[in-house]
């Protein structure tokens, strides 16, 4: 192959995207678009800059973007992810590998029982009657009841779950963006038949799955773990190497209600109340809802050792924002989400202490944030933490500027993302 000057080669490194857009074109990252993921191709530049690392772990790792991608690049690695529906997407791209005649055999069997079921049904959990025709409501839940009643492997069974989920809302037409809650008043152009997405996503898998058993690659072992990263529980001590992860950022962003349409239909509750509390609590806390009730505990959080290294920071910042809100119409508890988000993160990195070893790389993908206009520097914060929780340096390096162009912002305290690398 023809060497790269170095023009060409800046170019090209230049080109690794960061979001998780440039995964919609790679094999079984595509598979579901997670928008609060990252770039498959930049994790992949990070596990080339540390050749010798050879134990991986993502302990928020979402849609399983670095475990998967250090799988397919032959190294050992963990993944940890407390929200259950999010594992189960993760659990099922690392299926990738399974029989794929067999495979078929099941999906067939999944789509014919499904069309010859009889549904006595009448009543749906009622946001799912209000995004979905009659028509295709009733589809959507034959292929449910099917694929409860089918008597087939495991991973199989697991695989069949992940398509019906991934068609929940193209088959909708309602504004039904992803990772968002339905866009009230907004309908998409294309909607696609449950079973013709059914199809259609069961085609374009398989073609991925062909590809990858049809490479001669040595693969890693991906352990994914339903957990919580701020214990690492099943991670053994010393193990690690390198770390590549991107927690849920302080910006209000609720993972709970992301999920609403999936969790109303595999567990048909329509009480909000009960959606929250399957998702919440191991969830680290980052959005006001997540907050209301921990009035009580602020002096113990704020007693807590690991969080010593940013305290009176801290307090600083909570008590301006406990000042701010009243003065608001939304009275929104940023306040309490600002100390709940930080000493969960300060958790995290004494776990994470627990389970590096001694010369392991840090790597977390981080913005900051500032809610009523009150600026919380994430990165300085994190990297003390990081520090308190014995760990020995730490250097932030921006990737991009956030809220410096747009109209219409809540305030104009300018923010910013970026890498925090972490010794
Ligand atoms: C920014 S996303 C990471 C996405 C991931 N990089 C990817 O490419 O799919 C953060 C993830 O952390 C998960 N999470 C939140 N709290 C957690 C916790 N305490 N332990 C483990 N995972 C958690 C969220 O459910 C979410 O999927």
């Amino acid at each position: 192959m023809k060497e790269l000057t170095i023009k060409e080669k800046k170019v090209k490194k230049d080109k690794v995207s960061t979001t998780f857009a440039s995964n919609m074109k790679l094999p079984i990252h595509k598979w579901f678009r997670y928008t609060a993921g990252f770039s498959a191709e930049w994790v992949k530049s990070v596990l080339d800059k540390y050749p010798n690392a050879k134990s991986i772990l993502d302990p928020f790792v979402g849609s399983g973007t670095v475990i998967l991608e250090s799988q397919l690049n032959g190294r050992m690695s963990y993944g940890v992810e407390a929200h259950r529906l999010i594992y189960k997407v993760a659990e099922a791209k690392l299926l990738w590998d399974v029989n794929i005649e067999s495979f078929v055999e099941s999906s067939n069997k999944l789509i014919e029982l499904a069309e010859n079921i009889k549904l006595k049904r009448k009543a749906y959990p009622k946001l799912l009657e209000r995004i979905y025709s009659k028509e295709t409501i009733k589809d959507l839940f034959k292929l449910k009841a099917a694929w409860q009643k089918l008597n087939i492997d495991d991973d199989h069974k697991k695989l069949l779950w992940f398509i019906i989920t991934s068609i929940l809302r193209v088959s909708s037409s309602a504004g039904t963006a992803q990772w968002q809650y339905v866009l009230p008043g907004k309908t998409k152009s294309k909607v696609l038949l449950p079973f013709t997405a059914f199809n259609k996503k069961l085609e374009a898998m398989i073609e991925d799955m062909e590809v990858l058993q049809n490479e001669n690659v040595e693969r890693g072992n991906a352990t994914l773990i339903k957990g919580d990263a701020r214990t690492l529980i099943g991670i053994p001590n010393d193990s690690i190497d390198l770390v590549i992860t991107s927690p849920p950022y302080a910006n209000n962003y609720d993972y709970a209600d992301a999920t609403r349409i999936e969790l109303s239909f595999w567990h048909e509750i329509d009480n909000w109340g009960e959606l929250q509390s399957l998702i919440r609590p191991d969830i680290i806390r980052a959005c006001t809802q997540h907050v209301a009730h921990i009035k009580n505990e602020i002096e113990e959080l704020f007693s807590a050792d690991s969080l010593l290294p940013i305290r009176d920071e801290l307090r600083e910042q909570f008590d301006l924002l406990a000042k701010i809100r009243l003065t608001k119409g939304g009275k929104k508890n940023y306040h309490l989400m600002a100390l709940a988000y930080f000493k969960d993160l300060a958790d995290t990195f004494v776990a994470l202490r627990r389970v590096c070893k001694k010369d392991a790389v840090i790597c977390f993908v981080i913005g900051d944030s500032a809610p009523y206009g009150i600026y919380l520097p994430v990165d300085k914060w994190l990297g003390e933490l990081a520090i308190g929780a014995g760990f020995s340096e730490y250097k932030f390096e921006k990737t991009r500027d956030r809220n410096i162009k747009w109209k219409n912002r809540k305030h104009r305290v300018p923010l910013k993302e970026g890498r925090l690398w972490i010794k």
